[in-house]
């Protein structure tokens, strides 16, 4: 961007220190710094000489009390001193850098030579300009095409349909880049926003990493293109700036979902597989699907509505020749231990007569012009009006809408063109208020998902008291992860974007959301069979796991491609269905700890350069590794195993880490690899589907690692569906497996009060890829075979110890 007519605030002229931190003159303007947390601090610049105590809705933490922290004063400079982060002000002109206590850099204001420029400010925008060496790494933004390592790009912060017609030139994107449309692998801005980054230095001993969140949700350039420096600049509100002082990627990612929350635990059923296709069903053609399902045995939870069946794409309705009886249909898909889920639109179709137009009108419901009148767009049922979500009494009307839709028994809501598209009308004329006053489109637009996620949450949560929430969103902003889990848009049916899809979803995860997921096996165009069994093999995981497809395409159900690809689907969610225990254990533990589910290896491995740059493989979990197969005719890939032991999930063959392997990858299988020294929780056989399995036996896959070594796996078990968990009803079994020489000796420890659908019997122990035959349980010996013992448990903690 040009900078050359923005200024600098000027010099500091007065210091005080506050109970959180200190507050600064400087200029006309204030700077204010609130120390949140001994490794993360808040950083406020006024306008006019007023802070925003709440620029967007992303944050949601609160503190008790700053933690202790020195402020000195010199002739230069301030400096606030947390033990972990030393801030250091310069006086004269303004300018910031910061430093953890080992005197490793956080940030430092590229100076001018003047000595100021870090914050400049133009009107009602700023950018902020910092230092950065040509090797360092940028990681997160969310939602972004290309690699995983931002560097060497610039992207914009708007959230854009990347379909709409002409969406370059509909919401001013000239800095875009013009010669890419929406279905390009390189085109940006994309559906979510989410300005947090991480900025990583490493040397030859390692990699430290810093956070830094701006609370800010108007449009925003970003630039990583530069060899020394980066930039980030807003075209409207306030400087606030979070400052993660990490140096881990974990730990920063820990206190950013600390600031915007994390994932609600998700109900089970949402970790199964899904079924949506965008097409014109009736209530006997959904059926006939879920029954499809059933009669080939391809686990299978979740049946969704697309718009069609609505009458007429009015949201909130149901075409009633289509679908005249929903209850009963509910009711059969209920038998078949499947459930349902629609789409709900936010532009409501201006039509005097429709129910929800008319009362949203009357009530002032919907977001106006600067004069006054309803703006107006187009989405599917052509004129359309939109709810003006930054108001609370707007979302409540909403919320009670989704109550009284969801009532027939519809088990959550898919929310969508919530950028918000306007088709091909200019976004810009649609305003919001709050607090009485009419704000513009860009205080709101990147924020209109995370109302409308927070507001159908409360729809849901209000029909259902005691259960849990599923909610689907296309757009998003820092935050959402609170009320939605996401998928990545509208991709094509192309090796391409099935690779760009994993760097995306891992950005995703440690940008705050971890129940990501990409339409399989793309949304638009056709695939191959070939494409259709990678791509449900690569689906089956990750943490969302959605077959879907666009209007007009042909058939992409898993049987669709011929009985190859069936037989390769069916075997891929059986794998999937079998991981449950283990998949919904990382979700529970995700929503402690914000961890990402579909992780990339730098974020276990932060010190190793081979895991920083790998992109095209990741966790799912902490046990698995998984290499997605991503080009046609391929049967071998490279696949970089970090250290530590890894062993063959399919052979049992064992790896040392810190080494590249050629991985065998058959059309039948993904290659698959899992962790030295973890357990891995499973199901003995794949349900079809999650309602009501509470199954007598349980596997534990011991995966015995070739070093010493202590380590800690997690299963977490509860009836899946109620928030009975909150208070105590749970199991919750923590294992310590330790190798010692030839020794391995496992313990588990249990904890929560149970639930009562638990039916727990035995435990039958898997040992992979090595040969146990006697084992020590409680003092007494038992003889394992062929690699398989069982023992029996109801749920109580246990002591084991073998040889190998
Ligand atoms: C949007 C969504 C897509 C959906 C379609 C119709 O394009 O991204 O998933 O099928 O709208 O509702």
């Amino acid at each position: 961007m040009e900078t050359s007519w923005f200024s600098p605030l000027g010099d500091v002229v007065f210091v005080e220190k506050t109970a959180d931190g200190a507050l600064l003159g400087v200029g006309e303007e204030k700077f204010r710094v609130d120390v949140l947390r001994p490794d993360l601090l808040r950083l406020k610049i006024s306008q006019a000489g007023t802070f925003d105590e709440n620029p967007t809705f992303a944050a949601c933490f609160q503190v008790s009390g700053a933690p202790p922290f020195r402020l000195i004063e010199d002739e230069a400079s301030i400096t606030i001193d947390t033990g972990r982060v030393r801030l250091l002000i310069s006086r004269r002109p303004f300018g910031l850098s910061a430093y953890r206590s080992d005197g490793s850099v956080i940030f430092e204001d590229q100076r001018d030579e003047a000595g100021g420029g870090g914050y400049l400010r133009l009107n009602d925008s700023f950018i902020v300009t910092r230092r950065i060496t040509p090797h360092d790494s940028i990681y997160g933004l969310g939602e972004k095409t290309g690699h995983f390592d931002r560097r060497g790009r610039k992207f914009i912060l708007w959230n854009t349909d990347v379909l709409a017609p002409n969406v370059l030139q509909r919401n001013h994107l000239h800095e875009a880049d013009t010669t890419l449309t929406g279905k390009s692998t390189r085109f940006d801005p994309y559906y979510t926003s989410i300005p947090f980054f991480y900025h990583c230095r490493a040397d030859a001993d390692g990699a430290k990493m810093a956070g830094f969140f701006i609370d800010n949700g108007y449009k925003a350039s970003v630039d990583f293109e530069k060899r020394n420096t980066y930039s980030f600049s807003f075209s409207g509100g306030q400087y606030t700036e979070y400052v993660f002082a990490g140096p881990s990627m974990s730990d920063i990612l820990a206190a950013y979902t600390f600031v915007t929350g994390r994932m609600a635990a998700p109900p089970i059923w949402a970790l199964g597989h899904h079924q949506c296709r965008f097409h014109d069903y009736t209530d006997e053609g959904i059926l006939d699907i879920g029954r499809a399902y059933r009669e080939r045995k391809i686990p299978c939870d979740v049946l969704w509505l697309d718009i069609g069946y609505m009458n007429g794409f009015r949201v909130f309705t149901w075409d009633s020749d289509k679908f005249p009886d929903v209850p009963a249909m509910i009711a059969q898909m209920k038998a078949d231990k499947l459930r349902l889920v629609t789409i709900i639109d936010p532009g409501v179709k201006a039509e005097s007569g429709y129910s929800v137009f008319d009362e949203g009108r009357a009530k002032n419901l919907f977001c106006k012009t600067e004069a006054g009148q309803l703006y107006v767009g187009q989405v599917w049922p052509g004129r359309t009006v939109f709810p003006d979500f930054v108001r609370p009494d707007v979302r409540a009307w909403w919320a009670e809408l989704n109550r009284r839709h969801v009532e027939s028994g519809v088990a959550g809501i898919w929310i969508d063109m919530n950028e918000p598209a306007t088709g091909d009308v200019e976004p810009f004329a649609m305003r919001f208020d709050r607090d009485a006053s009419n704000h513009a489109h860009e205080r709101y637009h990147n924020q209109y998902a995370l109302l409308m996620a927070m507001s159908t949450h409360r729809g849901l949560s209000a029909a259902n008291p005691g259960l849990r929430c599923f909610i689907l969103s296309r757009a998003g902003f820092a935050g959402i992860q609170r009320y939605a889990a996401q998928w990545l848009g509208d991709n094509v049916s192309d090796w391409d974007h099935l690779r760009m899809s994993i760097p995306m979803a891992m950005a995703m995860g440690i940008s705050g959301q971890p129940f990501i997921g990409a339409d399989i096996p793309g949304f638009s165009a056709k695939p191959t069979p070939e494409l259709a069994a990678r791509w449900m093999q690569y689906g089956a995981m990750t943490p969302f796991c959605r077959c879907h497809n666009e209007a007009g395409e042909r058939d992409q159900y898993p049987w669709s491609f011929g009985p190859g690809v069936e037989k390769r689907s069916r075997a891929a969610l059986e794998l999937r269905y079998r991981l449950l225990p283990y998949i919904y254990s990382a979700f529970m533990r995700s929503s402690e700890t914000g961890d990402p589910i579909q992780r990339p290896l730098v974020y276990d491995f932060q010190h190793d350069r081979h895991a920083r740059e790998t992109d095209d493989a990741y966790l799912f979990g902490d046990a698995l590794l998984v290499a997605p197969v991503l080009a046609p005719g391929q049967t071998a890939r490279h696949v970089y195993l970090p250290q530590g032991t890894w062993v063959d999930w399919y052979t049992g063959e064992r790896h040392a880490g810190g080494q590249f392997i050629t991985a065998a990858a058959p059309l039948d299988r993904i290659p698959l690899f899992a962790r030295g020294g973890r357990i891995i929780p499973a199901y003995a056989t794949a349900p079809s589907s999650t309602m009501d399995h509470y199954p007598e036996v349980l596997e534990l896959h011991l995966i015995v690692p070739d070093e010493d070594g202590e380590f800690f796996s997690q299963l977490h078990e509860d009836d899946g569906i109620t928030s009975g968990f909150q208070s105590g009803a749970f199991r919750r079994t923590t294992f310590c497996l330790t190798r010692q020489n030839d020794r391995v000796r496992v313990s588990a420890r249990v904890a929560g009060h149970g639930f009562p659908e638990f039916r727990r019997r035995a435990l039958r122990l898997v040992f992979h890829g090595c040969s146990v035959d006697r084992l020590e349980l409680q003092g007494g010996e038992i003889r394992v075979n062929g690699g398989l013992v069982e023992i029996e448990n109801r749920g109580e903690g246990f002591e084991l110890s073998f040889l190998v």
